[in-house]
């Protein structure tokens, strides 16, 4: 579904939002003349680059699975092994920026929406935390939230204020009550950075609806947040049509959003992209500059040809509104079919072996709509890693404790089971071992109580 185009409404001062590091960082004169390079006619004597006719890789092909086989083309294989700008390989910086258009019709920003090709949206989310948060800063997420992020924030010293979530995710009325109730003499600075993972959330599986988004960006609108919109499974919505996004709704210019091609098109390529203000992501590119240069061209062009192939990112005579790439979607529907067919399976079996000794569930859990994870309290039990570093173990049957989804990783009764590459077959065992298992330490736990 596509919302109507918005208008910029108002001014972000995006320098206010900088870490003082960040604000610090300035091109490096070498990478500046990068995409010069690339200009017809051109001859460069400048940059330190190595000749690429001396490359011993001289032709790459890899076969997809409707059997077409993608040859590399010379010139172009030439430039993914040679250095390159650091947004991306032109090409492909092109046909993201025509596909974000198409998908969630963003507002013109003032220069218009940069996009960044990063190597996995992991690395473009540090460098996005790198660039707005410092360590004098509170920075609002979700609890629990993705123990990736939490990697990268912890690491930084922040302070990391927790927003509860409900079966749509992200609760409002909690956002609201966080940032009416924020008290500046004792809390310290006001949060001015909300991250979100909007879609079949890492790790509740939850997804925000609609509405909840508009209450959600109302309330950024109102108290002046950045929104990092960290949406990994956008693309593994089950139902027929996409919930818009926050960079969607966006009129302000304050929704700095991350893609992945891990769950769609391979995880192990690392390509993902950053899309947002280009003040915002054009400064992530400076730190890019100093640290990876870019992100490998041979990914790159491997991600590149397969868009290609599926038309997706290709012009628009007509403009970007209501345009399909049939077999994108194709592929899409295709996957989604797979993980909602997991999700049964996984359903199925969750209810069929999570009983106690007097028939009643053991464990409590939603039915995901995006994703690939379900949250599963556990119910009897008060510490869940204890219980999955041992017993489970023990009883071969693996899932993520779900301390690992919260700051300073505190004693929970909730894990996270992901239903994606199990077997049916196995998808049954592993429940039916998590019910024995769960069966057995409540006996336990009862035993000692009487
Ligand atoms: C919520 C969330 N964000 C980001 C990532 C990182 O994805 P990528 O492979 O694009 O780095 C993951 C991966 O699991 C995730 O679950």
């Amino acid at each position: 579904m596509r919302l109507p185009k918005g208008t910029l409404k108002r001014a972000m001062q995006y320098a206010s939002y900088l870490t003082p590091e960040s604000a610090r960082r300035k091109p490096s004169a070498i990478r500046a003349l990068q995409p010069l390079v690339a200009l017809p006619g051109m001859i460069s004597l400048g940059g330190g680059m190595p000749n690429a006719n001396l490359f011993p890789i001289k032709k790459m092909s890899f076969t997809l699975d409707d059997g077409t086989v993608m040859e590399s083309v010379p010139s172009e294989l030439n430039a993914a092994l040679q250095y390159s700008p650091t947004p991306g390989l032109p090409e492909l910086v092109k046909r993201l920026r025509t596909m974000q258009i198409v998908e969630h019709n963003p507002p013109e920003y003032e220069g218009g929406i940069s996009i960044s090709v990063v190597p996995g949206s992991q690395d473009g989310l540090a460098k996005i935390f790198d660039m707005l948060v410092s360590e004098q800063d509170s920075l609002l997420i979700e609890a629990p939230t993705y123990s990736g992020t939490l990697a990268a924030l912890e690491a930084k010293g922040c302070k990391l204020v927790g927003v509860p979530t409900d079966e749509l995710g992200l609760n409002p009325a909690s956002l609201r009550q966080v940032l009416e109730g924020w008290d500046v003499t004792h809390d310290g600075r006001k949060p001015r950075v909300l991250y979100t993972i909007p879609t079949g959330a890492n790790p509740t599986g939850a997804s925000m609806n609609l509405e909840r988004k508009r209450e959600v960006y109302a309330l950024a609108q109102e108290h002046e947040l950045l929104i990092v919109e960290d949406d990994p499974y956008y693309y593994m919505q089950y139902a027929e049509t996409r919930t818009p996004s926050f960079l969607s709704m966006d009129v302000d210019g304050r929704v700095l959003r991350t893609d992945s091609f891990s769950k769609i098109v391979s995880a192990g390529v690392r390509i993902g992209c950053v899309t947002g203000p280009k003040a915002l992501v054009e400064r992530m590119d400076l730190h890019n500059q100093a640290t990876i240069m870019h992100t490998s061209g041979l990914s790159q062009y491997a991600v590149l040809q397969v868009l290609r192939h599926w038309g997706v990112g290709d012009d628009m005579p007509n403009g970007a509104a209501n345009r399909v790439y049939p077999a994108w979607e194709s592929h899409l529907r295709k996957n989604n079919a797979f993980y909602l067919k997991q999700c049964d399976v996984f359903f199925e079996a969750a209810a069929k072996h999570l009983r106690g000794d007097d028939g009643k569930p053991l464990a409590e859990y939603k039915r995901p709509t995006a994703g690939m994870f379900v949250w599963m309290k556990l119910l009897g039990v008060t510490d869940s890693t204890q219980l999955i570093m041992t017993e489970a173990v023990e009883k071969k049957v693996l899932l993520v404790p779900g301390s690992a989804f919260f700051p300073g990783a505190p004693k929970t009764q909730y894990v996270r089971a992901a239903f994606s590459v199990a077997s049916h077959a196995e998808i049954d065992t592993a429940m039916q071992r998590l019910g024995d298992m769960l069966r057995t330490y409540l006996r336990k736990q009862n035993h000692k109580l009487s």
